[in-house]
């Protein structure tokens, strides 16, 4: 059994529909070999990254940066993981009322020192919440969750 772990800031209803479809889509009943758990960042340390054979991150835009829990976990997780989780695949979704750039290059400038891998470009859920959001972050989920189970990554 692979495992994908999940972590998401989600403070909002609309955010929530979002990771409650990454989480659907990396639980698609097709996929039955993958276990996948979803933490909030606060509640997401090192050890859950040890334990993870894939990733998914999660966050909304907020002052033109990641969400503050997600810089704690990254803040937390960067020196324990650095030795250690070299060529993690990962994917990345953010929600953004208006922009996303600087949460992207946050992350992405956090990503690269760790090594880890990203393996799909990451999707900005970017304006006014548009229902076609639910469905992208679905297939984010799935695209994941199948990819590792088939061991693309
Ligand atoms: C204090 C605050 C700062 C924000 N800063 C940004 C920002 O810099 N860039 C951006 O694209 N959206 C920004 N937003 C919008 C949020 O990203 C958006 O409201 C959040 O992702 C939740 O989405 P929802 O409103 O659809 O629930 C901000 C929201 C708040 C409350």
């Amino acid at each position: 059994m692979k495992r994908l772990l999940i972590v998401a800031h989600a403070p909002s209803p609309n955010t929530r529909r979002l990771l409650d479809a990454v989480l659907a889509g990396a639980r698609d009943p097709a996929i039955d070999g993958v276990a996948v758990t979803a933490l909030a960042p606060l509640d997401a340390g090192p050890d859950d990254v040890l334990a993870a054979d894939a990733l998914i991150l999660g966050t909304t835009e907020n002052l033109g940066y990641m969400s503050g829990a997600l810089k704690d976990f990254f803040d937390r997780s960067y020196y324990p993981c650095l030795e250690k989780t070299q060529g993690l695949p990962y994917a990345l979704w953010i929600r953004a009322g208006h922009d996303g750039t600087g949460t992207r290059r946050a992350v992405e400038s956090i990503t690269t020192g760790l090594r880890w891998r990203a393996v799909q470009a990451p999707l900005v859920c970017r304006g006014e919440f548009d229902e076609a959001f639910v469905g992208q972050c679905r297939e984010l989920g799935t695209l994941m969750a199948a990819g590792l189970e088939a061991g693309v990554f």
